[in-house]
C-alpha cells in the first residue's frame, strides 16, 4: 500500500481546515475487470492527485485479482481475494492509526466498475465474520475493517442477478457489440468491434432471464422515497420500471437545464424544457447492447466473472443456478459462501455487518456493461436501512469513473466528500 501525505502538513500548515492527524483518508482501488489492482501514485491517478490537493491523506492498496498465479502455478487471486485484500488494507490503517497520518474514522473508498463493486462491498460488509477466516489466512491484522464512506462508479455488482437485470434492460434487442463507437484507429481490435446477432438459443435465454428479473424484483420489497412499492408485472412493466425511467429523466433534465439540445434523442419527450417521458426500449436501443445473454455467468463459462469465481485449481466456475443448469461447459458452481462474499445485497440488511454511513453511486446514463437496475436496486436498499445515498446516472457518460473531479468547478466527488466529512 502506498500512503501519500500533502507536504504542507509537514510544514505545520493546514489545508481546508485539515491537519496531519485530522485529514480524511481517501482510499481508491485500481481494480478493473476483477484483475489485480496495483498501488497507484499521483502521476498515474487523477483521483489521488485531486485528493492530495484537497488535503486528504491517500492510501492506495494493491489488491489480488482473478488472473494471478502463485509460484506453483496455482490460482492465487480468485474470489474472495479482492475484497479480503481491500479489508486487510483498511484493517492496517485502523491498527496503526496512532502512528499513521490521517483520521481513520474518515476512510473513504473509491473505485470504478469491478473496483466500484469492491468499494461498495467494503462499505456494506464492515467487520462481518464471513471474511475473518480469509483475513487470518493472509496474516492480516485482527482489526476493524469498517469505513466511513464509499464512492462507487458503475459498480459491476450483484453478479447473481446481473444477467437477469441485463436481459430486462435490453429485452427485444438482439444485436450486440463490444464497442459502441467504431473508430478506424482501433483496427487491430476489429474482431471485438464487430456487431453480432444473438441466435435462437441466446434469445431463449434472454427471455427466460428477463422473466427471472421480475421474480427477483418482486422478492425485494423495494420502495421509493415516498414508500411506494416498486414492482414489475408479468410483462416486465410496472412501478420499478417507472422508477428507473425517473432516474434517466432526471439525468436528462440536468443537462436540459444547462441548455444542452436533446432533440436528437427520439426516445425522450421534452415539453417546455422539461424531460417528461421516455420510451425505455428506445433508450436501450440507443445506448446499444454490449453483451449477449447470459451477460455475466456465461453458459460457455468463459466470462470475466466466471474467471473470478474459479478456485485454486480451476480457472472458471458458474455462480448462478440458471447458467449452471444450462452450462455447455459442464461447469461447476462456485461455493455458495464465496458467491455470497462478493455480493453486497446479502449484507445490506444483515445486522452483523457494519455499514458505511455515506454512499455516492454513479452509473453513467449510457453505461452498457451492466444494467442501470443493478445500481438503482443497491441505492434503494441502502437508503432503506438509513444510509445516506447520493445516486445519479450522469448524462451521456459511458462505463467509466473519476470523471467528475479535478477541474475545480466540476469537482463533484470531493465536494461531496468534504460535505459528508464535515457533517459526519
Ligand atoms: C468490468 C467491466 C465488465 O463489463 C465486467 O463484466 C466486469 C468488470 C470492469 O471494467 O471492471
Amino acid at each position: 500500500m502506498n500512503i501519500y501525505v500533502p507536504k504542507a502538513y509537514y510544514d505545520k500548515k493546514s489545508i481546508d481546515g485539515y491537519t496531519l492527524k485530522t485529514a480524511p483518508i481517501f482510499m481508491p482501488n485500481s481494480v478493473g475487470g476483477y484483475c489485480p489492482g496495483k498501488t497507484e501514485n499521483p502521476s498515474e491517478s487523477k483521483a489521488i492527485l485531486t485528493a492530495l490537493r484537497h488535503g486528504f491523506i491517500v492510501a492506495s492498496p494493491a489488491i489480488r485479482g482473478r488472473t494471478l498465479k502463485n509460484r506453483n502455478k496455482n490460482n492465487h487471486g480468485k474470489a474472495p481475494a479482492c475484497i479480503v485484500d481491500y479489508k486487510a488494507a483498511v484493517g492496517f490503517l485502523h491498527k496503526f492509526a496512532d502512528i499513521l497520518p490521517g483520521d481513520d474514522n474518515k476512510i473513504i473508498t473509491n473505485g470504478t466498475s469491478a473496483g466500484g463493486a469492491l468499494s461498495c462491498l467494503i462499505g456494506v460488509t464492515g467487520n462481518h465474520l464471513d471474511y475473518k477466516e480469509h483475513l487470518r489466512e493472509i496474516g492480516a491484522a485482527e482489526e476493524d475493517d469498517s469505513i466511513f464512506a464509499s464512492s462507487c462508479y458503475c459498480p459491476i455488482t450483484n453478479l447473481g442477478n446481473a444477467d437477469a437485470a441485463y436481459e430486462w434492460q435490453f429485452d427485444g434487442i438482439y444485436d450486440y457489440c463490444k464497442s459502441r463507437i467504431l473508430t478506424p484507429k482501433s483496427d487491430k481490435n476489429i474482431n471485438s468491434l464487430l456487431k453480432r446477432t444473438m441466435n435462437e438459443e441466446r434469445i431463449k435465454i434472454s427471455k427466460e432471464e428477463c422473466a427471472l428479473f421480475t421474480t427477483y424484483i418482486n422478492s425485494l420489497n423495494l420502495k421509493d422515497e415516498d414508500g411506494k412499492p416498486l414492482t414489475l408485472d408479468e410483462n416486465e412493466n410496472g412501478t420499478f420500471k417507472e422508477y428507473i425511467k425517473s432516474v434517466i429523466l432526471s439525468s436528462a433534465q440536468e443537462v436540459l437545464d444547462k441548455g444542452v439540445d436533446l432533440t436528437g434523442k427520439k426516445w425522450l419527450d421534452v415539453c417546455g424544457g422539461k424531460a417528461v417521458a421516455m420510451d425505455f426500449y428506445g433508450y436501450a436501443k440507443d445506448i446499444t447492447r454490449m453483451k449477449t445473454a447470459s451477460a455475466f455467468d456465461d453458459i460457455t463459462m468463459t466470462s470475466t466473472e466466471n474467471n473470478l469465481f474459479g478456485d485454486k485449481y480451476n480457472d472458471y466456475a458458474h455462480f448462478t443456478k440458471y447458467s449452471t443448469c444450462h452450462s455447455t461447459a459442464n461447469g461447476k458452481t462456485a461455493q455458495k459462501k464465496i458467491i455470497k462474499m462478493l455480493n453486497p445485497m446479502y449484507y445490506i440488511e444483515d445486522e452483523k455487518a457494519e455499514s458505511a454511513k455515506y454512499f455516492r453511486i454513479r452509473h453513467g446514463e449510457r453505461d452498457r456493461d451492466t444494467s442501470i437496475a443493478i445500481s438503482a436496486i443497491l441505492s434503494l436498499k441502502l437508503k432503506e436501512i438509513g444510509c445516506n445515498v447520493d445516486y445519479a446516472a450522469p448524462w451521456d457518460i459511458p462505463h467509466s469513473g473519476d470523471y467528475d473531479l479535478d477541474e475545480y468547478d466540476l469537482d463533484e466527488l470531493f465536494a461531496w466528500i468534504n460535505k459528508i466529512v464535515k457533517e459526519g
